[in-house]
């Protein structure tokens, strides 16, 4: 395992904004790795999400003092309404000098609001109140070596004790999902029947990536993901992907050797959509227990 002092990334597959209100074991690992984050006193969450681009071939930063949130359907308002989002300023700015100096085109945004691809996550984790927290954008070209570089560029911020997320899907394709249960029945767990075999495939095909590559062949693998036969059938459009390639690059480095993901909950939609959650890195404190635990399996 690497000696480093990096804190771990997270991929987090948020699904359906019905994730903010319903019990799931994804959302318990989610409130654990909040726990476990604020246990370890971090300065703030650094997120891309998947519902946020940029055009051309810019990326922006959430510098908006003030944000709101934009409304979610299938989720009672207070679930989200009251809870206080806090916009890391200082952070924002300093991203924007990291992605510039890595020949990035960044600006600041100073009046986006936050989308549930982000805040869903956050309130799950940080039920409590939110953490310092700067926002990424995607870039609209959707190129994955362009994510991992963002990922790589920020990577530093690891060593820091900021807290790298990715929220987007492992499996997320809205043009398959089977809407029909939670229409009817506000149950979007329901799996009326089993997924189709592209769900399931691609699903396995992401957590292979990700447990048996670490390092740079983590960043190979995970954008080599996008040339897979079913892709396209479990990503309807590459938004919900892109999330994935900013967590290679940050957890994708030389000194990441050895670092594989681990996939710690898993919970299906809406028969084909399937919101997997992994990680990569452990907490300083815990790498000589986690090799303790390796050497012993
Ligand atoms: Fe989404």
């Amino acid at each position: 395992m690497p000696a480093n002092n990096l804190t771990p990334v997270h991929f987090f597959s948020h699904g359906s904004t019905m994730m903010l209100g319903e019990e799931s074991t994804s959302a318990d690992y989610w409130k654990k790795c909040g726990d476990e984050a604020l246990a370890h006193g971090i300065k703030g969450v650094v997120m891309m999400g998947a519902h946020w681009d940029a055009d051309a071939d810019r990326v922006e930063v959430a510098m908006n003092p003030t944000p709101n949130k934009s409304p979610v359907a299938y989720v009672h308002p207070s679930k989200y309404v009251d809870y206080v989002l806090q916009p890391d300023l200082a952070t924002g700015e300093r991203c924007i000098q990291l992605l510039r100096a890595a020949g990035f085109a960044a600006e600041g945004n100073t009046t986006f609001d936050w989308i549930h691809d982000t805040y869903l996550v956050l309130i799950r984790m940080f039920p409590g109140g939110c953490p310092p927290t700067t926002l990424i954008s995607m870039n609209a070209r959707f190129d994955p070596h362009y994510h991992v570089k963002i990922g790589a560029a920020l990577r530093q911020l690891r060593a820091e004790g900021y807290l790298l997320i990715g929220s987007g899907g492992a499996v997320h394709n809205l043009y398959r999902n089977v809407y029909w249960p939670m229409v009817r029945h506000a149950d979007n767990f329901a799996q009326p029947t089993p997924p189709e075999p592209a769900s399931l495939d691609f699903r396995q095909a992401v957590e292979d990536v990700f447990r048996n590559n670490s390092g740079p062949e983590l960043r190979r693998a995970v954008t080599r993901l996008m040339k897979h036969p079913q892709y396209r059938e479990a990503q309807g459009t590459d938004d919900h992907f892109m999330a994935i390639m900013f967590v290679a690059g940050a957890a994708g480095d030389e000194e990441d050797r050895g670092d594989f993901g681990r996939l710690e909950a898993e919970t299906w939609e809406l028969t084909n959509m399937c919101n997997s959650q992994f990680t990569i890195g452990v907490w300083p404190d815990q790498r000589g227990q986690t090799a303790a635990v390796e050497s012993a399996a």
